[in-house]
């Protein structure tokens, strides 16, 4: 909601954020994106490796000034991804991620996401 509102994408404009939500597959004009799969018979562990890579693979960007998107939203299509790429059948697809050179002057980038406190991710026991 942060995101669509730092658009003025209201809460009930359902149209606005359908088309703004498309823009996950025309990977919001960044040149480049990956699809990360993983073995099925891996199960959560894969997507642990998946979830390490994808935040790895951010930050080492962010070190040569390439900006990053993780899109799970590509993963809503993994017949289609299976398909065009050509991928095993027991691959997962798990996630999309978008890379390329920030447009800074874009609205969208002035957008960030809140961090949470501590007490609201962890439960404090004993
Ligand atoms: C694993 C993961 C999947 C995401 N999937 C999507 C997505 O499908 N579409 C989208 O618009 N944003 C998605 N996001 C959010 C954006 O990639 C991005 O993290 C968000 O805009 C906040 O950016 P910031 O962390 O630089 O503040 C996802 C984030 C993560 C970590």
């Amino acid at each position: 909601m942060q995101l669509y509102e730092s658009l003025g994408i209201g809460k009930d404009d359902r149209t606005a954020a359908a088309e703004q939500a498309l823009e996950n597959f025309n990977s919001f004009g960044a040149p480049h994106t990956m699809v990360i799969t993983t073995p099925e018979d891996l199960g959560v562990y894969g997507a642990i490796d998946c979830g390490l890579y994808v935040s790895s693979f951010m930050l080492a960007a962010r070190q040569y000034g390439v900006d990053t998107i993780a899109q799970a939203a590509l993963a809503s299509y993994p017949d289609l991804l299976r398909d065009h790429l050509q991928l095993p059948g027991d691959r997962q697809v798990v996630c999309g991620l978008s890379f390329g050179y920030a447009d800074n002057e874009h609205l969208i980038n002035s957008y960030r996401t809140e961090r949470a406190d501590i007490n609201d991710v962890v439960d404090w026991r004993g």
